[in-house]
């Protein structure tokens, strides 16, 4: 960073911003593999936070490609810099009072552990969709896992390119074992436990 660039203060503060929703800004970091169910869980609970007056927004991996990350590809290097970018814009909305649900792979601990440090304790959540691999594959909703399989695809998740486990996910949810409304319970179960949303 330039050193003439110099922080800036704002004269409302997070907190202040905060004051007029009626819940606590907050990430809910879904992590897994593709096919893991990452985006129906996020959206299936968005609808439902949504339903109860929580303002909330969704940053979707095969959406944010489309443009803030579209120059973008899945080298290591490309998704360190794609959870880098997605991490500082959840980290905006936090700051401007959201809740925000982020549904990406996020395969390396290093760059998950780096959102959690960018906001204030217990205001990074890990949802780890530990849905087994031959799952997401026979799920295969997009074809992707078959062309990955033929050598169409190149470092994909789970064939040819590393998933790195969470070591302490705050949720841990199994779609093959759990439906989707028990996913959806369960996590708002933990944001009111949290005090995240009223209970
Ligand atoms: S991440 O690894 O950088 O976090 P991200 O969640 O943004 O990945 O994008 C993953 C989505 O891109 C998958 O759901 C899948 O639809 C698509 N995709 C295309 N190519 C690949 C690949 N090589 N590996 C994984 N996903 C891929």
């Amino acid at each position: 960073m330039d050193e003439n660039i110099v922080w800036h203060n704002y004269a409302i503060t997070k907190a202040q911003r905060s004051e007029h929703k009626s819940h606590k800004p907050a990430i809910l970091w879904f992590t897994g593999f593709s096919g893991s169910g990452k985006s129906t869980v996020a959206n299936a609970l968005e609808s439902a936070l949504n339903q109860q007056g929580i303002h909330t927004y969704l940053l979707d991996g095969d959406n944010v490609r489309h443009g803030l990350c579209k120059d973008l590809g899945f080298s290591d290097e490309d998704r360190i810099e794609n959870i880098r970018r997605v991490g500082e814009t959840a980290k905006l909305m936090v700051d401007a009072g959201l809740l925000v649900l982020t549904a990406f792979i996020s395969p390396f601990r290093a760059e998950r552990d780096m959102v959690r440090n960018l906001v204030d304790d217990g205001e990074f959540i890990e949802v780890f969709l530990d849905t087994p691999l031959d799952v997401c594959e026979s799920r295969d909703p997009k074809g992707l896992y078959k062309k990955a399989r033929a050598g169409e695809i190149k470092h994909f998740t789970g064939i040819d390119s590393d998933y790195q486990v969470p070591h302490s996910p705050e949720i841990i949810l199994d779609t093959s074992k759990n439906t989707l409304d028990q996913s959806v319970q369960e996590l708002i179960a933990y944001l009111k436990q949290q005090q995240i949303i009223k209970g």
